[in-house]
């Protein structure tokens, strides 16, 4: 067990980047490199890996290239779409469709475009916010590839090509200060589905990870346990209690919500903010957060094998209250926390990079420091 080579890595704080990752800039992503030194300190090759709050699968696509059998669940659909996208490799015919696709629908992305063929994309409720004139072209550029899609031969090319839209959609789009031109798109949109194929080729094509759309309260009915079957170790960060954080929503034009990237994926939206980070964070003393926390670790210990590990990133917008009760609700779920020989507990603390946190703390500066957590299943 490496728990030193696991320290250094939960303190990175270099960019995401290699393997499949830069794929989608999924909000809170942790560190690849802690998810590996996770997954190469509590498990060994065959072993089955879970992340039950999965976000943009970076446990999942670390866990597939060290050889381990994975599971990923999260309660959000777009969640399970980017995971799917990264980990399913392409073969050469395949790559060689996407690539022809893509130049053939950038050729098309142009202003003259007739809209009436794209009248039903263009007024789907999913695109709140892509009519304000700074965004207006981006959205007839991703609708004319979306109209595009089912030109291609398989559901694994559909998704992929899915997958480059909303790729090249979030750079447009996402927190971006200034306007893209078409133009700038259309062939930023090549070179994205290009690079994309190429990065694809690192992933292992022999095993498939199982991935389900299910809140983790109710892993023990979901598919992939229905065997009876249990991990051996759990790599996670569930959402924070007391912090802001916008799983479902780009931000355009300034602070504009818009739930585009349901659009472009084709996955289902329609809940709050709430559903995605365990309740409102700005609930009072925030019980239905520890509540519904309490019940997915309870979950998560069900399907995880007595004496197995669960690592988890996690932070607090009050950490003198939260932690505790924190800790207080993994011991209930059935979970010993480790600790080294000296009886204190093995913590990693870390200042989060460039995270500008909304934390409902009253001047609380905790919001930009993060803990690792390691528990042992009892
Ligand atoms: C901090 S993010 C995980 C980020 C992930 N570690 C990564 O590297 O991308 C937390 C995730 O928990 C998911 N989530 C929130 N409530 C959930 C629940 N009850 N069950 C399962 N997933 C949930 C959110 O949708 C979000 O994707």
């Amino acid at each position: 067990m490496d728990l030193e080579s696991l320290r250094i890595a939960a303190q990175d704080a270099s960019r995401v980047k290699g393997l499949t990752h830069g794929f989608y800039r999924y909000p809170a992503r942790f560190s690849p490199k802690f998810a590996k030194a996770a997954i190469e300190a509590f498990s060994d090759r065959g072993d089955i890996v879970l992340d039950p709050f999965m976000g943009g699968g970076t446990t999942i696509v670390e866990g597939l290239a060290c050889g381990r059998r994975v599971i990923g669940s999260d309660i959000n659909s777009l969640s399970v779409f980017v995971t799917r996208v990264k980990t399913s490799p392409l073969n050469s015919p395949e790559q060689e469709t996407v690539a022809d696709w893509s130049e053939s629908v950038a050729a098309r992305m142009v202003y003259r475009h007739p809209t009436v063929d794209l009248a039903d994309i263009l007024a789907d409720n999913r695109t709140t916010n892509l009519q304000l004139p700074r965004v207006r072209s981006i959205k007839k550029a991703i609708a004319i590839g979306i109209a595009a899609i089912e030109e291609l031969p398989s559901a694994k090319t559909r998704d992929f090509a899915r997958g480059v839209l909303l790729h090249t959609g979030q750079w447009a789009l996402d927190n971006r200060k200034q306007s893209t031109a078409m133009g700038e798109f259309r062939q930023r949109f090549v070179e994205d589905c290009e690079s994309m194929i190429q990065q694809l080729q690192a992933i292992p094509s022999g095993t498939k990870p199982a991935l389900v759309n299910c809140p983790a309260e109710q892993l023990p009915g979901c598919r992939p346990f229905h065997d009876g079957r249990l991990a051996d170790l759990v790599v996670t960060s569930p959402p924070y209690p007391g912090i802001h954080m916008l799983y479902h929503r780009w931000q355009v034009n300034g602070r504009r919500e818009t739930p585009a990237p349901y659009w472009i994926a084709d996955c289902r939206d329609g809940e709050g903010g709430a559903f995605y980070t365990l309740g409102d964070r700005k609930e009072a003393k925030l019980n239905t957060y520890f509540e519904r926390l309490g019940e997915a670790m309870r979950a998560i210990r069900s399907v995880l094998r007595a004496g197995g590990k669960i690592v988890q990133m996690v932070a607090f917008s009050d950490k003198s209250k939260q932690l505790p009760r924190y800790l207080a609700e993994m011991e209930s779920a059935g979970f010993d926390e480790l600790r080294r020989e000296s009886g204190r507990p093995f913590r990693v603390w870390r200042t989060v990079p460039n995270r500008k946190w909304h934390a409902n703390s009253k001047g609380g500066t905790s919001s930009a420091r993060e803990v690792v957590l390691i528990h042992r299943a009892t």
